[in-house]
């Protein structure tokens, strides 16, 4: 499984739940990563933990003021990106964008989407994965994955009948080792989750705890 920590611009320190996640990760066979926000990623990524951006934007070196190149979050250590995350909402051609730039800059890619519809198009558009994270879920700590089983079984079979290459992550309220073995038992490769580390009063435990029984 597939455990994506989202910091968003949560007030906490990037690089100590970095540390924590690093270490985290060599005792378990799940794979973890973690999204700091950008000014963060190259200090995250000297921690050893796979790091990946929050988002990059469809542009190419150039002319363009306040935008996140997909090169520069690669210089700087990242070896994935979000995309099109539910508080970062970008138009169908923006995404694709997105996809094409973070493909040039040897970026992996995980489009979110809202439903099972959504997870169908964001699909098409060739991403290596998508995350399904209905919104009214995000940070109630109420799990997707067992308030909205369906959701994610919906999702995996919209993503599988457009092409079967793109794996499904899951999130919205995940926050323990039950909740990302209840997303693999729906057909997810992974989560993507936040608020259950970012606001966590003991961040490390709280990885130690996601990945407990993978
Ligand atoms: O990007 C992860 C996300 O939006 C879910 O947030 O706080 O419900 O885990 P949370």
């Amino acid at each position: 499984m597939f455990v994506l920590v989202n910091l968003k611009t949560y007030d906490c320190d990037p690089v100590a739940v970095a540390t924590a996640a690093a270490e985290v990760a060599e005792r378990t066979d799940a794979r973890l990563a973690v999204a700091p926000p950008t000014t963060a990623v190259e200090r995250v990524a000297r921690t050893g933990v796979e790091t990946w951006a929050q988002e990059v934007d469809p542009i190419a070196a150039g002319s363009n003021t306040g935008h996140t190149l997909a090169e520069s979050v690669a210089d700087a250590g990242a070896v994935g990106t979000l995309l099109n995350h539910s508080e970062r909402r970008r138009t169908l051609a923006d995404i694709d964008g997105g996809i094409r730039a973070a493909e040039r800059a040897g970026l992996e890619t995980v489009v979110c989407a809202n439903d099972p519809r959504q997870v169908g198009a964001a699909a098409a558009l060739g991403p290596d994965a998508v995350a399904v994270e209905p919104p009214e879920l995000i940070g109630t700590g109420t799990p997707v994955s067992a308030a909205e089983p369906a959701i994610v079984e919906d999702a995996v079979s919209a993503a599988a009948e457009i092409d079967p290459e793109v794996a499904v992550l899951c999130g919205a309220g995940i926050s323990t080792g039950e909740d990302v073995v209840a997303a693999a038992d729906l057909g997810a490769e992974g989560v993507l989750l936040a608020s259950g580390v970012a606001k966590a009063d003991d961040p490390r435990a709280a990885l130690e705890a996601l990945v407990a029984p993978l």
